[in-house]
């Protein structure tokens, strides 16, 4: 277990440095450019300045994207000048400089020609091999300079020297706001996005859909949401859909009556998920008239004042450190496997989880960054968010666990712990019951799941781990292949 550690990653492993005199050469974009543009950071209109940009690759990548892109590094681009711009890239480049104060110097010159925002991205601990202690970085047997981090220091570093808070993007890749605007727009962008309303590919399947269309008939009659027993096909809407409680959202969309209350709770929700946010991140709400306009007149609708709107965040905040309304918010969660302490839900249906639940992941996002994952272990007293990644976890039936990130929510800690080189890792069953019904392999995970069951296999003893699912399906005389189980043909 590596306490604080960061994952090693690909693309990071090749980021060995020497200092001023070898940079990299990359065929497409940094991880921090990748995430800034997937976090919608640096879009189509931004201009990106990148500082301490060695050979320029990001700079011809943004541009070859018709982003507006310029750099200077003292070493590959001495001529160039440094350039104020909407956004400022700081990569990898506080790693290589052994001078604390030019270190210092290097951070402050680089916010100071961020217009909106500076990305910064630095290597956290991972291992350099053969690395001796210098100074207070490691000095590689060939000789670079590299200040390794650990991700807590490196954030405090940050706030400290520049007097702002940072946002995770990443383990090792952080985004500092000038603009306060652009720092709640961040925030809303994080609260909604995936969310129904912005799933207009999803809408017009439902709206082209057979099934969807009686359904919404049936709704239009009734003047309300006909029950699952009102409609025997419903469980094909389920496998199409995904969730009731999307069916419901769906439906109220586009049936055509004024009781909205469905959609409307879905709204107020997503609202004060919003407030929640921004307070975790310790944002002043900003005033209504600069929120988007389709939040505005939803807290118009839905509240009589901003003010009201903003003390139900508040009182919707502090129901999060109560153990007892997390536990009772996992009981009833409508995804996602169920275990006496702990709820597991697949990524693909985190858009499903109540609210309380999705500030807690994004709470434990705050502190770790987007790592890769498949799961998300919520620790039904609320205290832990654990982010899971296991080998192949569409194609494996039973997937290994390669690697845990815990966050422990009110130390704002965490833990790693790596199981790539286990022989005995803990592996997962019953894969269905963590995703929705329309997730691609749902029937597939299902009937394997039906067949283990048939056979008494699942209520085995000890069957979490590796070697002893391995050796129980040795002894039965089974083996599975394509997610089916066999008998084995006596040789
Ligand atoms: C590891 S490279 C990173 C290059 C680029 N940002 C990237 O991510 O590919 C580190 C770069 O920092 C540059 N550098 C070193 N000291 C610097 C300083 N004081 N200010 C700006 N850049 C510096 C080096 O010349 C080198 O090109």
């Amino acid at each position: 277990m590596s306490s604080g550690s960061a994952p090693h990653n690909q693309l990071e492993s090749t980021l060995l440095i020497r200092r001023g005199q070898t940079a990299i050469r990359r065929v497409s974009c940094s991880r921090p450019i990748a995430l800034a543009l997937a976090d919608g950071i640096i879009t189509k209109t931004s201009d990106v300045f990148d500082y301490g940009c060695g050979h320029g690759s990001d700079i011809r990548f943004l541009r070859a994207n018709h982003i507006h892109a310029d750099g200077w590094d003292p070493h590959y681009r001495p001529e160039e000048k440094a350039t104020p711009a909407q956004v400022v890239n700081l990569s990898y480049v506080l790693n290589v400089i052994e001078s604390l104060a030019e270190r210092d110097e290097t951070l402050l010159q680089a916010f100071a020609l961020a217009k909106q925002v500076l990305i910064i991205a630095v290597r956290v601990e991972s291992p350099v091999l053969d690395g001796d202690e210098y100074a207070d970085g490691i000095l590689t047997s060939r000789g670079t300079f590299q200040k390794i981090y650990g991700q807590a220091e490196f954030r405090e570093y940050v706030e400290t020297k520049l007097q702002k808070r940072t946002h995770v993007a990443a383990l090792g890749v952080v985004y500092v706001f000038k603009d306060e605007e652009a720092e709640a727009r961040y925030v809303a962008s994080r609260a909604f996005t995936r969310r129904l309303e912005y799933r207009t590919d999803l809408i017009a399947d439902f709206k082209k859909n057979n099934v969807a269309k009686h359904f919404v008939n049936l709704a239009n009659r009734l003047g309300r949401l006909p029950l699952a027993e009102e409609f025997p096909k419903y469980p094909k809407l389920l496998e199409s859909f995904g969730s009731p409680k999307r069916i419901e959202r769906l439906t109220l969309g586009l049936i055509n009556h004024s009781a909205f209350q469905g959609s409307r709770d879905q709204r107020r929700e997503d609202i004060l998920t919003y407030l929640a946010m921004l307070r975790l991140e310790n944002i002043k709400p900003p005033p209504i008239a600069k929120l988007p306009v389709s939040i505005q007149s939803d807290i118009k609708a839905i509240w009589k004042t901003y003010g009201e709107a903003l003390k139900e965040g508040e009182e919707f905040l502090f129901t999060i450190g109560k153990p007892e309304v997390v536990a009772n918010m996992c009981a009833t969660c409508p995804v996602g496997k169920h275990l006496p302490s702990h709820l597991y839900v697949h990524r693909s249906a985190e858009d499903e989880l109540p609210p309380l639940l999705r500030v807690l992941l994004f709470g434990a996002k705050r502190i770790v960054g987007e790592v890769p994952y498949d799961l998300v272990k919520f620790a039904k007293d609320g205290r832990a968010v654990s982010l899971l990644l296991y080998k192949d976890f569409d194609g494996d039936p039973h997937p290994a666990l390669l690697r845990s990130v815990k966050v422990f929510l009110p130390k704002a800690t965490f833990d790693v712990r790596e199981y790539f080189a286990s022989d005995n890792p803990p592996i997962l069953h019953r894969k269905e019951t963590f995703v929705l019904p329309n997730y691609p392999h749902f029937q597939t995970f299902k009937r394997l799941s039906e067949q283990e069951e048939t056979l008494g296999l699942l209520s085995a003893p000890d069957i979490g781990y590796r070697r002893l699912w391995d050796n129980l399906l040795l002894a039965r005389g089974l083996r599975i292949e394509n997610h089916n189980l066999l008998n084995v043909a006596p040789t």
